[in-house]
């Protein structure tokens, strides 16, 4: 039975046009294990696998928008062609097994090198300002107005693809230091046109995605944007150093048609901003009154960290309980997990049935098969 403790992790969700059974999203997660960019059967099981016990919200690994150089390999896989018929059939096992599901879309920007495999790349990669790391040589020419307006209308064709396909939402790749991250990060968005400039001239690029996709899957398919503070080039940059700053960027982007925001830090309980407890997801929820997703070592005893490390080991902990004090208390709606999910299918369904004392460690190793 569930711990009276963590009995609000339970409790169904219904807001920004989103009704899940309960508070548990799974959170994307590349797996580099689609060849031809085609999620195949094995990706539809692994996904079905966790929505089977109690997840309620599938947001699939990062799935690449219709544009020459989204992505950065083949064996990740593309929204766009022959993949769909992967998609769906994912769709619908997930569906099959009681969950919801979102793809989150995806364009690597900067994040892809010209030496990367990837078919029919007619650019070396698209980025802002043409730098990977704030300081770094440049590796491409910024790219021109009509390419960035090509790319919204890329995203805008994948999120009305994924309504089309049966998709209960979509989310947008908007952190992490990715293409539309990087528009909104200082360090890499040099710009002297109207894409870059102060804080609020940056998100003018999340703002052009946001309206497209709008416009494009209506008013009432509901749209997710994940955001970070910490960039995989940089764990400790921020886009805002305080509260007012944050809300500055916030406002145009929630403005422009965001239904939930997915604000990714890598240990969920940390403070954003001194003077408060809030974390990422509190604050962003205090500052647009849009519903949000927290996450960030959920279950573990050790935060993520990317590159040859991607987390090489964590112990499982049990401290579920201050997750479900903060839902209760209103500071997030929806807790999503990464590794804890890889290590173990069942997580979600051991903490709601109290099995605390079985919650598996999370190991590297459990990337190499899509168990
Ligand atoms: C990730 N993460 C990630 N994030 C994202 O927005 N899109 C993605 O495609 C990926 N890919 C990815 C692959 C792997 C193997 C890992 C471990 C992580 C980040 C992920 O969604 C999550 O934010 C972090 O893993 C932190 O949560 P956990 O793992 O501490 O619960």
């Amino acid at each position: 039975m569930t711990h009276a403790s963590l009995a609000s992790l339970f409790t169904p969700f219904n807001g920004g046009g989103l009704s899940l059974k309960n508070r548990f999203a799974m959170a994307p997660m590349t797996r580099w294990k689609s060849p031809d960019q085609f999620p195949g059967p094995d990706v539809a099981a692994y996904y079905r696998r966790r929505a089977e016990n109690d997840v309620a919200l599938i947001i699939t690994e990062g799935t690449t928008i219709d544009h020459s150089v989204a992505s950065q390999s083949t064996r990740i896989p593309a929204f766009h062609g022959r993949a769909l018929d992967g998609w769906r059939r994912v769709a619908d096992e997930v569906h099959a097994a009681g969950a919801k599901i979102a793809p989150q879309i995806w364009h690597v920007g900067a994040m892809r090198s010209p030496k990367d495999e990837y078919p029919n790349a007619d650019l070396p990669s698209a980025t802002p300002s043409g730098y990977y790391k704030p300081g770094g040589k440049q590796i491409a020419p910024p790219i021109g107005k009509a390419e960035i307006q090509g790319i919204a209308d890329s995203y805008a064709r994948a999120a009305e693809t994924a309504r089309t396909l049966g998709f209960d939402a979509v989310e947008v790749h908007g952190a992490h230091g990715y293409l539309i991250d990087q528009f909104l990060w200082e360090g890499l968005n040099q710009r002297d046109d109207e894409y870059g400039g102060d804080d609020v001239a940056r998100t003018r690029f999340a703002v052009e995605v946001v309206k497209a996709i709008r416009a494009a899957i209506g008013p009432d398919f509901p749209l997710i944007l994940r955001i970070s503070q910490w960039k995989q080039q940089d764990y400790t940059a921020k886009l805002a150093a305080t509260p007012e700053a944050f809300a500055a960027i916030l406002k145009p982007i929630a403005e422009a048609g965001v239904d939930i925001f997915h604000c990714s830090q890598r240990r969920w309980w940390e403070p954003e901003f001194p003077g408060s407890d809030l974390n990422c997801a509190g604050w962003v929820k205090q500052l647009t009154g849009k519903p949000v997703i927290t996450v960030g070592s959920v279950g573990l005893a050790g935060a993520l960290a990317l590159g040859a490390e991607l987390g090489a080991h964590a112990e499982a902990s049990t401290d579920i309980a201050p997750l479900a004090h903060g839902v209760e208390h209103g500071d997030f709606d929806i807790v999503a997990v990464g590794r804890a999910l890889i290590s173990d299918p069942e997580w979600v369904r051991k903490v709601k049935q109290g099995r605390l004392d079985e919650l598996r460690p999370y190991d590297k190793s459990k990337l190499e098969t899509l168990y």
